[in-house]
């Protein structure tokens, strides 16, 4: 929100960059920190980088992300430079597996500061991982989404993850759609 995330948020991008706290560390290719506006008033949160951004560097760049930028143009008109997106593990875990629970603890701090830093308005959490994660729930996504949860001075909005919309298409696709536009609504106006 404040002005002042830039240099902070780069630098704990250089402090990730040869983190080894957990396993998925001998595996990657690199770490995929997030991309986006450090001021950015709205967050997406994903699970973790696949086959496609741990070669780019960039979270959500293949078939997964494609979608997210489509729908979030869409439904709520910004480019992905004009938010920020970050994953619940920073390394990709082999052969796309889940993120075990103690990966996602060790990598927690980076995402917590990054929340800290970015202080979105909104933050849309993609799929279980994130949202049990931001929540402290062990409730499923289908149970969870369809509803905007407090979140600090903002407001969280749990979503499906777009790879789980690739498979099933329509009425997921839709209720996506739907999440997306309840994010654009809790967005603080921006001044023109
Ligand atoms: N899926 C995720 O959860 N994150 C990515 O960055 C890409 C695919
Ligand atoms: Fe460090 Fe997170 Fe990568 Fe694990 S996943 S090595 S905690 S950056």
């Amino acid at each position: 929100m404040a002005a002042t995330g830039g240099t902070a948020l780069e630098h704990l991008r250089a402090l990730a960059a040869d983190c080894t706290k957990c396993p998925l560390a001998a595996g990657r290719t690199q770490v995929v920190f997030g991309v986006g506006d450090p001021d950015a008033e709205l967050l997406f949160v994903g699970e973790g980088p696949g086959r496609e951004e741990d070669l780019a560097g960039e979270p959500f760049v293949g078939r997964s992300g494609k979608l997210l930028d489509r729908l979030v143009w869409e439904e709520i008109g910004l480019t992905r430079s004009s938010c920020y997106i970050a994953n619940v593990v920073k390394c990709r875990p082999p052969k796309n597996r889940d993120p075990a629970p103690d990966e996602i603890e060790a990598c927690r701090p980076y995402l917590e500061e990054q929340i800290r830093l970015i202080d979105p308005s909104v933050i849309v959490t993609l799929g279980n991982f994130a949202t049990r994660l931001l929540l402290h729930s062990s409730e499923g996504i289908r149970t969870l989404r369809g509803a905007a949860f407090p979140y600090g001075t903002g407001h969280l909005v749990p979503t499906y993850h777009p790879a789980y919309v690739l498979r099933a298409g329509g009425e997921a696709m839709a209720e996506m759609r739907a999440d997306l536009v309840r994010a654009k609504r809790l967005m603080a106006p921006t001044s023109p």
